[in-house]
């Protein structure tokens, strides 16, 4: 099979270059872009991302500021910081660095963001919007992964997408933006019965399980595109997705790495977001 690995890193490149040039052209009109990111607890991943998107608002323009709570934190006090950060006019985004120390009602957090600065697309107005063909902010994985597939020059309209997950922040809104592109949208989860016979059904299998190197090439139709929404370590501590890529990528015609596939894409197209913020 003549496969194509797909370069997440060098699209979000492009991205966040484009970004970049609108964000100036809006300066010039008088208007910034500026994200709060709050970050609760010492959760390692969760520093490493919010540092990531910190380093990404600095390169296109963007300013963040940023708020560092500690693990304590009551759920009261963090409404409170969203409060206060909704009625500030100067800034344009708000972001909940998921997850919360469990004694915090994630779903009450995002409920409280603003829909109108809610730039990861989680508030129920946003998602309201995506599903009946309104505009307003779109989960940046799903987002990320439908613009990998369109710089790609991979057709969707009408091929059918197998998506293996079903979470808030990927599976469902992934599902719908791929509805939204008129193709035909499966999605399995983790009581699916028989799955390997629905993946190797897709022209297009979106992997967001969350288990690593978990589709091994019986999940795979000759041909298919594989898009890898997992990151993991694996038993050598190297990163890995949850496609066994090395068994896989022989079996698709376009396939995503991991790392430098969906990954990069996700903060290019917060950066997106943060921008679509401030436009009118
Ligand atoms: N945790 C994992 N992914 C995300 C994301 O896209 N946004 C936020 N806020 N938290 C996350």
């Amino acid at each position: 099979m003549n496969n194509f690995i797909i370069d997440g890193k060098e699209i979000s490149a492009q991205i966040k270059e484009e970004v970049k040039k609108e964000a100036e052209r809006q300066k010039e009109k008088g208007k910034s872009a500026s994200l709060a990111v709050i970050l609760v607890g010492n959760d390692p991943a969760s520093k490493v991302y919010v540092k990531n998107k910190k380093k990404a608002c600095e390169y296109v323009g963007i300013q963040s500021l940023s708020y560092e709570l500690p693990e304590e934190t009551t759920e009261e006090e963090l409404l409170q910081k969203i409060d206060e950060l909704n009625k500030q006019e100067d800034i344009t985004g708000i972001l909940v660095q998921l997850p919360l120390p469990s004694h915090i009602n994630e779903d009450k957090i995002i409920c409280a963001i603003s829909p109108k600065k809610d730039v990861d697309g989680f508030h129920p107005q946003n998602v309201g919007n995506l599903s009946i063909g309104r505009s307003g902010f779109i989960s940046c994985t799903p987002a990320g992964v439908i613009e990998l597939l369109k710089r790609s020059n991979i057709d969707i309209e009408g091929r059918e997408c197998v998506v293996v997950g079903r979470s808030n922040i990927v599976g469902k809104p992934m599902a719908m933006l791929l509805l939204r592109e008129n193709a035909t949208v499966t999605i399995c989860h983790s009581k699916t019965k028989n799955l390997k016979e629905v993946t190797k059904r897709a022209d297009i299998l979106i992997a967001a399980v969350g288990k690593p190197k978990f589709f091994t090439a019986d999940y795979i139709k000759e041909g298919a595109v594989v898009i890898d929404v997992g990151i993991h370590r694996d038993e050598k501590n190297q990163l890995c997705g949850d496609v066994d890529f090395e068994q896989v990528v022989e079996h698709t015609s376009a396939i995503t790495p991991v790392p430098g596939g969906v990954g990069p894409m996700t903060i290019a197209m917060l950066m997106k977001n943060c921008l679509n913020a401030i436009k009118d």
